[in-house]
Parts: structure tokens; sequence; C-alpha cells
């Protein structure tokens, strides 16, 4: 048993347990029932040891950086290794932000060469798991080793500057070298999540012209094999993408195709080439990486991210949000696939040198207690997980828990919805002992890095919120005009000036970087979500009020499913929205009219799922297939989302339905059901 002490609620209500309301939090989804009111304090010992260790400190900094951030983050981005130093920190004409001009830098150099100089060259920089029990660990050095000579890879295949790469891996160690080597000469990587579909890897492949494919013949998730070179073969029938040669790690062993002329396995290759790479010196503004992910409107949008500014964002919050220290170790158990892994498994992380750990496969294989087995093996320090992770432990009860010494934990983090009081509270006494702050991290895809979150030393926390933004972060909460809205008013977020890990733009398409992001509110950008500011001006994120869903911290468009389900041919049209979901905050539920003479039933419906399932990847399968007659319009034709939400939560129909084309189409999908 660890001997801290735990952290100490610090409102007057504290005192009474039964500062808990059985009533549903403002903003918050359904899925919680609980009002937390209490306020929490990181402990005096936390505080003693913090880079940042009271509000008052965290407001002077993050005051300069807003009025001086010339002088904040020019002293901020000395501490990462730059070959020329920059002239200028920012240049700013909304929306284009270029950052430490003229500067030049390697993200390979800074996240290992600059460890080797002194102890931590033989510090593990990744600890790895995989699912069926392998265990390994890496050090910088190694790391370092690994990373040249797979660079060397690289250009052995002609990967040059500037070329694209898609990485399609599962989680283990090779799919961090393959990132850090695609930097280290320069070239961008586009990483798709192995739960992506063959259309989809061919989608983003064809989208960014990505010349090369790595991979693997399959990775591990819940003892069965993903088949990922399958998928990847499938994405380039035909052979009308720009890929030229697909590099393939052997992992799982089993029978896989390999093209002639195409396909090379990863540790042959490796016997042609040698270790040592210089690093290519990159322009501060130079792309880095491009990630897709879904917007309201059709196709996912190609997200890219430049060198300098990202990656000082990426340590920065790794330094000053997770605190991480030398004797950390650290786990964030995102997917690479996702920004999460980018920014918090491999670059910042590796960034401030610290002790990265990774893992394969799902947190209920064998049992429902792998992760706190994880934790409690390695010690980890510093955890960071997303609330439907938490909300799926709390429903596999604490037992799984008890079996394991989680006293090694310091500091819990949270990210990819909001975090219902309810959960938090259960991650607090739980997982944390009462003794860990909860860092509630607020960011997004196009953020790069944490916009608004606790500074753990500094900034008492309340279960669901995410607190105050980080420095450099000009938060507001506004009405459609851009007027700051009352406190506890509900409004948009925006955010008023640029930031270092701002994207850079939309892979392929100016236009829509602008319209998209910066002309709700000219010269702001738009996150796209919901919040309010409490009494405290802590900020409260309702979630998305576009067409973006949030199913299991994933994002995932309407227009997306709507267009992959309109592509089987017994659909004629289809709705797409969220409802509430215990589990995952948010299911799909897909409203389908079906052509002329097409009968509907069980197996259509099942047949849709699966169809879904391929276009778009096991991610975004659908909860529910609702049949009806006829989609609710407005007179102009409007699909009416609003009314659709509703009956898909089963909630009695509310507000105005007046501009309905035909009103007797609501009454026939309230009844509707999946089967016929
Ligand atoms: C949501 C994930 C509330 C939000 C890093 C955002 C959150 C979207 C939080 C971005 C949080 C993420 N509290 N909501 N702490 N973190 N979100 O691009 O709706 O996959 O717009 O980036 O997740 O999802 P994305």
């Amino acid at each position: 048993m660890s001997k801290k002490k735990a952290a100490k609620p610090v409102s007057k209500k504290a005192a009474k347990p039964a500062a808990k309301k059985a009533v549903k939090a403002a903003g918050s989804s359904s899925k919680s029932l609980l009002v937390e009111n209490r306020v929490f304090k990181p402990s005096a010992d936390f505080v003693k040891k913090a880079r940042i260790s009271s509000m008052a400190q965290y407001q002077k900094m993050h005051a300069e950086s807003l009025k001086n951030p010339d002088k904040f983050f020019g002293r901020e981005a000395k501490e990462l290794s730059w070959s020329r130093p920059f002239k200028k920190v920012l240049d700013w004409k909304c929306p284009n932000a270029k950052w430490f001009v003229g500067g030049q830098l390697n993200v390979s150099v800074n996240c290992l060469d600059r460890h080797l100089d002194g102890p931590r060259k033989t510090k593990a920089a990744i600890i790895w798991e995989g699912e069926p029990g392998e265990k390994r660990v890496i050090t910088y050095q190694q790391l370092h080793r690994d990373v040249c000579r797979f660079a060397n890879v690289l250009k052995r295949h002609k990967v040059k500057k500037g070329d694209r790469v898609v990485i399609y891996m599962p989680m283990v160690p090779e799919a961090a070298v393959a990132m850090l080597a695609c930097t280290r000469i320069g070239a961008m990587h586009s990483v798709v999540f192995g739960g992506f579909s063959a259309e989809s890897i061919k989608d983003r492949v064809t989208d960014c012209g990505a010349t090369m494919v790595i991979t693997a013949d399959g990775g591990y998730r819940r003892g069965a094999v993903v088949a990922l070179k399958k998928n990847v073969d499938d994405a380039l029938k035909g052979g009308d993408t720009p890929v030229k040669s697909v590099i393939v790690l052997r992992r799982t062993g089993q029978d896989v195709h390999i093209e002639e002329g195409r396909d090379y396995w990863w540790h042959r290759e490796l016997e042609y080439v040698d270790a040592k790479c210089p690093a290519v010196a990159m322009d501060s503004e130079a792309p880095l990486f491009i990630l897709y992910t879904s917007g309201s409107t059709g196709k996912p949008k190609g997200i890219l991210h430049t060198t300098g500014g990202y990656l000082l964002h990426a340590y920065m919050t790794s330094k000053y949000v997770f605190d991480l220290r030398d004797d950390d170790v650290y786990w964030c158990t995102a997917d690479i696939g996702w920004v999460t892994g980018h920014s918090y498994m491999v670059y910042g992380p590796l960034a401030m040198g610290a002790t990265s750990l990774m893992y394969e496969g799902a947190p209920n294989w064998p049992e429902n207690d792998r992760f706190w087995r994880i934790i409690e093996e390695y010690g980890v320090t510093v955890f960071y997980t997303a609330p439907t992770a938490i909300r799926a432990f709390m429903k596999w009860g604490d037992e799984w828990l008890k079996k394991h010494d989680l006293s090694s934990l310091r500091l819990l983090g949270t990210v990819g919805e909001p975090i219902n009081p309810e959960a938090w509270m259960w991650y607090h006494n739980q997982v944390g002992g009462g003794r860990c702050p909860i860092v509630d991290t607020w960011w997004q895809t196009e953020t790069g890095g944490h916009m608004i979150t606790p500074i753990p030393g500094a900034i008492p926390t309340k279960p669901g919120t995410a607190t105050l933004p980080f420095f450099g972060v000009d938060a507001a909460v506004v009405d459609d005009l851009g007027k700051e809205v009352g406190k506890d008013e509900q409004g948009k977020l925006v955010i008023r000036k640029p930031w270092p890990s701002m994207l850079r733009g939309i892979w392929g398409d100016k236009d829509r970087y602008q319209k998209t992001y910066w002309s709700d509110f000219k010269g702001w950008y738009f996150a796209g979500d919901g919040a309010r500011r409490d009494k405290d001006g802590y900020f409260w994120i309702i979630g998305r009020i576009d067409d973006v869903l949030n199913v299991a911290g994933h994002r995932l468009g309407t227009a997306e499913v709507e267009s992959a389900l309109v592509s089987h041919a017994a659909v004629a049209e289809a709705a797409v929205v969220g409802r509430p979901d215990e589990l995952k905050g948010q299911g799909v539920v897909c409203f389908v009219t079906v052509k002329e003479g097409v009968k509907t039933s069980r197996d259509l419906s099942e047949e849709l799922k699966k169809h879904v399932r391929k276009v778009i990847g096991p991610v975004a399968t659908p909860d529910e297939i609702r049949f009806a007659a006829a989609l609710p319009k407005t007179r102009s034709g409007k699909i009416m989302r609003r009314l659709l939400k509703q009956i898909a939560s089963g909630e009695t129909l509310k507000g105005d339905t007046t501009t309905l084309e035909d009103i007797n189409v609501i009454a026939a999908l309230a009844a509707a059901s999946g089967e016929d």
C-alpha cells in the first residue's frame, strides 16, 4: 500500500459524501446520473515536486503565453535541439501560421539522438507487451539504431523528403520505429488505424499519394489475428494507387500473399542496410505527418501537422500536464492510429526522454484485469486512457483491480470524450487510490496536443471538467455572433489565437481548411464542440455540435456512415445519428429507407451492418438499423436530425415540427424497429 496521502476535497460540501445529486449533469449525456460538486486539490506531496505548483504560477505563465508568445514560446522552444536557430517565433496571417520561422530541426534527433549523450542512453525508451504476453524493453540507444536502419530501408526504396508513407500496423514497437524513420529522412507518415477497412486504406493512400505502405502480416486483438496484410492487398488490388512498395513486418506468422516486386519483408530488408543514417535538417514548418479524421461532411480529411510547433507542443504538454520525470513509467493506452498515440505515446514522451509503455491488445484479454496486471508488473506511474475504457472497467467490477497493487500510480489522465462524474470518481478512488490528480485533457486531431487541461500541481480539479486552457491557448465560449456567453451558459468553443501545434491545413484542400475551421468566426478557430464555463471559468465540454459522432472516443462522421449505407444496392436513403450509450458514450443508429421492391428484414439489417464494417471498418459498426418508409424532412428537403436523434434515444419528441413535410413520417419512425 502507498503511504502517500489522499487528495482532500476542499469545498465545504465536501464534508458530506452526499454531495451527489441524482440529477442529470448539465451538458452531460444521459450516461451519467451523477453531479459531483467537490473540488479536488493535488496532495501536498504532489505539489512539492510539481514544476508548476500554484494557481498563481499557472495564471502568470498563461497570461505571459498570450500576451507575449514570442518570449514565452521562444524560451520553451530552446529546450528542443535545433540544427539552425529560428529567427522569429510566429508569423500569423489567418488562417496560416508559421512557428519558429527560419529554424531547422529533426524530430527523430529530438526524440532519440539527443538522449544518447548521457545516462538516458541505456534507459528504456519503449517497454512493450504483446497481447499473447511477449515482453520487450528497447533502450534509447537501441531505438536509435532501429530507426536509423529502417530509415535506410526507406531510402533503399527511394522514399525521399516530402514523400508520403502510409503505416497500417498493429501496436508493436516497429510502428513507432516506422514513424520515427520517416521523420529522420523528412518523409511524411500517415498512420491508418488497424480497425479501418481496405477501402479506407485505399481512400487514404490515394488522397495523400503515398508511394509506400508499411504493414504487418497481422496483429493480435482479443485472442484473434487481425489480417492487416490482407486488407492492404485488397486496398492495392488493381494497381491504380501510387504505391510502389509495401514493407511487411512478420508479427503473427500466418501465411500472407507476397507480391513479387512490390512486397518486401521488413526483416529481410534490414539485412541490406547499415545503422548509420544522418538526420535531415527540416524547416520548422516542413510537413511532418497527415492524419485522417472524420468531419461533418464527405470523406475524412487529411489533417496536416508540421515539424517545430507540433513537436514543441507535444513536448511541453508531456512536461507540464503529464509532469514526466526520468523515473516515470508512463503508459498511454491509445492506439498509434489516433492522434493520441502520435503525440502521447511517441513524440511527446520520447522528446522528453521518458519511458513509454506500449501494449498491443485488448484490455480484457485474457481476462478483465490485463491493464491492472500491466500497471503492477511494470510499476506504471502515469496512466492515460479514455472514459469509455473507464466505464467498461467499472462495469466489469472492482474485484479485478483489487487483485493488483496499483500504488505505483501517481498521475492519471483521460481523453477522447467528456468524462461523466461517476466515472471520474471511480477512476479517482479505485484506480488512483484517492491520491492521484486526474488530468482530463480536451483536444483534437487538429489541435495536435492538449488544449484545455488541468496542470496537475496547480489547478484544482472537478469531476467532469477539463478545467482551464494550456499555455498559448486563448479559449472562449461564444454565441453565434462571437459574443462570450454568460456563466453556465452553453455556447460554441473557439480558440482566438494561433498555437504552435495547430493544424496547418487539410491535405490537398486549402478551401476546406479555411471553410471548416476559420469561417464561422472570422479569425478564430471553431472546434466543433459545445461548452460552458462555470463560476471559476472552468470549461465543461458538452461534445460535438456538428454532425460528428464520438463512439468509444473515436470520431465518426455521420455523412461517412450514410454514404457507406447508400452504396448498398438495397438502400434508397439513410440518415445516421448518435444516441447516448452507457459504455461507448454514443451509439450509431441508422435510419434507412429501402428501394422500391426491397423487403426489409432482420437479415437485411445484419447485412447493412456488415456492409458498413466492410466499407469503413469495424470501428463504424452500426448499433441499430431502423427501417422507415420515409425520413422526416423540412420543406426544403433537409433531413431533420434533431428529431431522429430524439427518436433514436427514445425521448419524447420536442421542439417545433411545423416545418415537417410529412408529419406522419415521425409516428411511423418512432414505431419502426430493426425488423419488419
Ligand atoms: C472530444 C482526440 C470532452 C471532443 C484527442 C473533440 C473531448 C473530439 C475530450 C476530438 C475531453 C476529446 N472532454 N471531449 N477531455 N477530448 N474530446 O480528433 O468532442 O479523435 O472535438 O482527438 O473528441 O477527437 P479526436
